[in-house]
């Protein structure tokens, strides 16, 4: 019986080693930039660059610990279904649904994002109060100057 379990350690500790192995040498992807929003300014720009862009444009910055396991499974998915719900590197050229901004502002205004555990481990990404207005304030903004597609759509 305590050999069965000698066994079972042994193979649970070679799977736990296999997957340090295969997150270590995983390569992670950005794509090349198609298209980029046009920013109302350059600060709402630098906001959104400094809050979000790890999880939804092609200029990730992977960090060391995404070379390990499980968190590089879980950043991974997190940051293809990030890109896949909007890429600032891959801006629609007819922009974006306003209903798509107008959905980033709620977000940000309500404090829903970056994700929670994003923050906590990147501390320079946190929004102040402030911020968060001014970054709402911007994306608001990109909805006017990307025409009245919102109140068409309203009036329908
Ligand atoms: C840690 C990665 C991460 C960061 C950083 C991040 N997001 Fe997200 N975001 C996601 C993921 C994953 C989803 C899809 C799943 C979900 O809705 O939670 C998402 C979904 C969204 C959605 C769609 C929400 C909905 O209700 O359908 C919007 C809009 C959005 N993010 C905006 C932003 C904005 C704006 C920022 C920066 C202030 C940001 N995100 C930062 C990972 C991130």
């Amino acid at each position: 019986m305590k050999k069965y379990g000698v066994a079972v350690l042994g193979f649970l500790i070679l799977g736990f080693l296999g997957m340090q192995f295969s997150a270590f040498t995983h390569e992670f992807d950005n794509p090349p930039i198609s298209n980029e929003p046009e920013w109302p300014d350059a600060y709402t720009a630098g906001l959104a660059r400094r809050a979000c862009y790890d999880c939804h444009s092609n200029e990730t910055h992977w960090p060391w610990y995404a070379y390990t396991w499980p968190m590089g499974s879980t950043i991974e998915y997190d940051v293809e279904t990030g890109r896949e719900v909007l890429n600032f590197s891959e801006w629609p050229s007819d922009c974006c649904s306003d209903k798509l901004v107008e959905q980033m502002a709620i977000v940000v205004n309500n404090g829903e994002m970056p994700l929670p555990y994003y923050e906590a481990l990147h501390p320079e990404a946190q929004l102040t109060f402030a911020e968060r207005g001014r970054l709402t304030n911007g994306l608001l903004k990109m909805m006017t100057q990307s025409g009245d597609a919102l109140d068409k759509e309203d009036q329908e």
